[in-house]
């Protein structure tokens, strides 16, 4: 059974329930103002029907009505009067009997009130025989007959039946069908109202779930699922929206892990490929004897060993990029002064940077020291793998290397900025990532395998630091690195 089927079943037993409370107030309620416990239908005919007497009552009354033709003078015998008083007084309803203005008999409980004077008029048609009246501040239905005392006479004379009745018991009267109407009406709207809410806020989101969750059995992990209320089923929702973001997180790294791989693989043949057919091409020359001359060979020689020393550096950074990746490479931190050390590392490239004619400025933004926790060799290694790119890179005239060194409140901000051609927007995001050597530079004979910043970023995040660039094409590029201040805490 759906929960939606549910819903509307204990809706519609709410409704029926309450008809029948209803249906059973309106009987006591009933049986209360008209004191006829008999039924409520008698409720209704009494008030419908204009008939302000119960069955009894009535009785009484029709005997009295054919007294009333047949043998009038009857009704001025007290005792016979009294009688049937009696009789109503059982059933609590009274007997008025009036000749002319003049009332002859009243039930004892009706004396208090000037009764000759409150009575309808006379109608010798007897028109209205059934209705209400207020004697006093009290409020009767009652049912009365004229009739003439003798046929040779005018002689007029009335009898009354009454029962004292709740003016609230007249209300009712006239407003329950409107008021079972409304009732009805509110009670539906209520329900339907209710029913509507209940499915929107619980039915639509577990169906959205059920969707959700089907089409990730299907291998779909991309149906998103929204939910506005803070409930526990938007909780729940939330929750499971979360689980299938987190679940697409994990498959798409997958993803990335598995094509990394794949990339990694076709790179590494790829890199180590180029240089081992070079190698093979001088050393075939050599054996098939083209370098017949002293030069010549002396020329192969030398290209063999470039190349093989190109092919063991990559070599040698692919597998320290491999120790670094796979946490193979222990760090040993010390603390050191950061400028000094950046001061330090940059002399000991000094014969290179000289050779290349690379102006260097410095640009030390505080005097103050700033000291960090640090890897020497690992943080040198980075320092030479930015500098060597700017050497590699820069080809205009004139060179100009800026270091610059900033110490903020947790961190010390390091930058080197180069005059060379810059990166194109394209590539900037890339150029962190293993193997990615921007095209350009592929053809170029700079060489390089494309691990130097790769292996830059991973030594300066094992130091729990950042590292950046900015470049703007043609005009330069700017690494950025931070490092976290060591604070002594002895
Ligand atoms: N200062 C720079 N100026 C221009 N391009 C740069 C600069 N630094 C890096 N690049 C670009 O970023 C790419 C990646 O640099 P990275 O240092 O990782 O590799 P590489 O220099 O090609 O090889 P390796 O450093 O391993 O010898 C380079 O191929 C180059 O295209
Ligand atoms: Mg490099």
């Amino acid at each position: 059974m759906s929960i939606r089927f549910r819903l509307l079943l204990s809706f519609t037993s709410v409704v029926i329930v309450s008809v029948i409370l209803f249906m059973a107030t309106a009987y006591l309620l009933s049986v209360a103002v008209t004191g006829d416990f008999r039924s409520i239908s008698s409720f209704y005919r009494i008030h419908y029907s204009l008939n302000p007497l119960s069955e009894e009552e009535e009785s009484i009354f029709l005997d009295l009505k054919y007294l009333a033709k047949h043998d009038p003078a009857k009704l001025k015998d007290v005792s016979l009067l009294e009688k049937y008083d009696n009789q109503l007084k059982m059933v609590q309803a009274n007997l008025i009997v009036r000749e002319e203005n003049e009332i002859i008999y009243a039930s004892p409980s009706l004396l208090q009130t000037d009764l000759s004077k409150l009575l309808p008029k006379y109608d010798m048609n007897n028109i209205s025989i059934r209705n209400t009246m207020n004697l006093g501040s009290r409020f009767y239905s009652y049912a009365k007959f004229d009739f003439y005392y003798s046929e040779y006479t005018t002689d007029k004379g009335s009898i009354y039946v009454t029962k004292e009745r709740s003016p609230f018991a007249e209300i009712v009267r006239k407003l329950l069908p409107s008021l079972i109407g409304v009732f009805l009406a509110i009670l539906l709207l209520t329900s339907l109202l209710l029913y509507r809410y209940v499915t929107r806020k619980i039915v639509k989101p577990l169906d959205e779930l059920r969707r959700s969750a089907e089409h990730i059995k299907d291998g779909d992990l991309t149906f998103q699922l929204q939910s506005k209320s803070k409930d526990e089923v938007g909780q729940l929702v939330m929750s499971f929206e979360n689980m299938r973001q987190k679940l697409l997180e994990s498959v798409q790294l997958q993803l990335h892990y598995e094509d990394n791989r794949k990339q990694l693989l076709s790179n590494i043949s790829h890199d180590l490929r180029t240089p081992i057919t070079t190698i093979k091409g001088y050393a075939e020359g050599i054996r098939d004897g083209v370098t017949n001359t002293k030069e010549k060979l002396d020329r192969y020689v030398n290209a063999i060993h470039v190349r093989s020393t190109d092919l063991e550096r990559l070599v040698d950074e692919l597998l320290y990029y491999s120790k670094l990746d796979m946490n193979k490479e222990p760090y040993s931190f010390q603390e050191i002064e950061l400028h000094a050390f950046l001061r330090y590392s940059l002399k000991e490239m000094s014969i290179e940077l000289d050779q290349n004619k690379i102006q260097v400025t410095w640009r030390n933004e505080t005097d103050e020291l700033a000291y960090v926790m640090a890897d020497t060799e690992k943080l040198k290694r980075v320092i030479v793998n930015l500098v060597d790119n700017c050497l590699k890179y820069m080809t205009g005239q004139p060179k100009k290397i800026e270091i610059g060194f900033s110490s903020r409140s947790e961190d010390c901000l390091v930058w080197i900025t180069d005059n060379g051609p810059g990166i194109h927007p394209d590539s900037l995001p890339h150029i962190f990532e293993r193997f990615y050597r921007e095209e350009p530079s592929r053809s170029r004979d700079a060489g390089g395998s494309g691990l130097g910043l790769a292996i830059a970023k991973h030594i300066i995040e094992g130091h729990g630091g950042q590292i950046w660039a900015e470049s703007s094409h043609g005009h330069g590029t700017t690494i950025f690195f931070v490092l976290k201040k060591f604070v002594d805490h002895r």
